[in-house]
């Protein structure tokens, strides 16, 4: 079974920690799986006056990718205890846009961060916006990638082996999420 993943990162800058762990995810990616990194740096900021005028191009590419993809992976840096804001910013728009291109998609979470808690305060911050979203978060594993800046090589790969194989199990719990929904009967509308 051919699993299509899009992949959010939360952080603009070049040299992201939490890009390179979503290009470490492209390399570790289970048989059957395919990643795409979604681009959000040409996301303007959220303006109700903009999206009256009609959704923004930018808005409309990630939210098409969103709708096309069977599951989603997520890494956020931790910004004040928080997601980012160009994070924030982007499910924003995409929750506005029509046809709640988010609902029902599993969703596998990490953060990367030069701490010691490796953005754990963000994830859980994420899981609370995930909410109204309406999609599936994994639970488990979760994916801490503490002291991001001693985990990757400058080759940008992620050379920490305890932290390579928890990438793979997060992963292999996506694609069998994914999985399981695309196989589950749909189930008959109440009456
Ligand atoms: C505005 C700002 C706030 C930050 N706040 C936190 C924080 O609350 N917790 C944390 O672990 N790191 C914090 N950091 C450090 C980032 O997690 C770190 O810079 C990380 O590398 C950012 O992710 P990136 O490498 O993907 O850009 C903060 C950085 C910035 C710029």
């Amino acid at each position: 079974m051919s699993i299509r993943v899009l992949a959010i990162g939360g952080s603009l800058r070049q040299g992201s920690f939490n890009h390179l762990l979503l290009r470490q995810a492209q390399r570790q990616a289970p048989e059957g799986m395919v990643i795409d990194i979604a681009d959000l740096s040409d996301i303007p900021l959220y303006n109700g006056d903009v999206q009256a005028q009609g959704f923004p191009a930018a808005v409309q590419r990630v939210a098409a990718q969103v709708a096309q993809a069977d599951a989603l992976l997520i890494a956020t840096p931790e910004y004040n205890y928080s997601i980012s804001g160009v994070l924030k910013n982007a499910i924003d728009w995409l929750s506005r846009v029509p046809g709640t291109p988010f609902q029902g998609k599993p969703v596998a979470i990490t953060s990367a961060s030069m701490s010691g808690l490796g953005g754990a305060r963000a994830q859980y911050h994420l899981r609370q916006v995930l909410v109204y979203l309406d999609v599936h978060p994994l639970n488990k594993p979760e994916l801490f990638i503490s002291a991001a800046h001693e985990k990757f090589n400058a080759q940008g790969e992620l050379t920490d082996a305890a932290s390579r194989a928890g990438l793979d199990a997060l992963l292999a719990a996506l694609a069998a999420r994914a999985a399981q929904l695309q196989l589950r009967e749909p189930v008959a509308e109440a009456a």
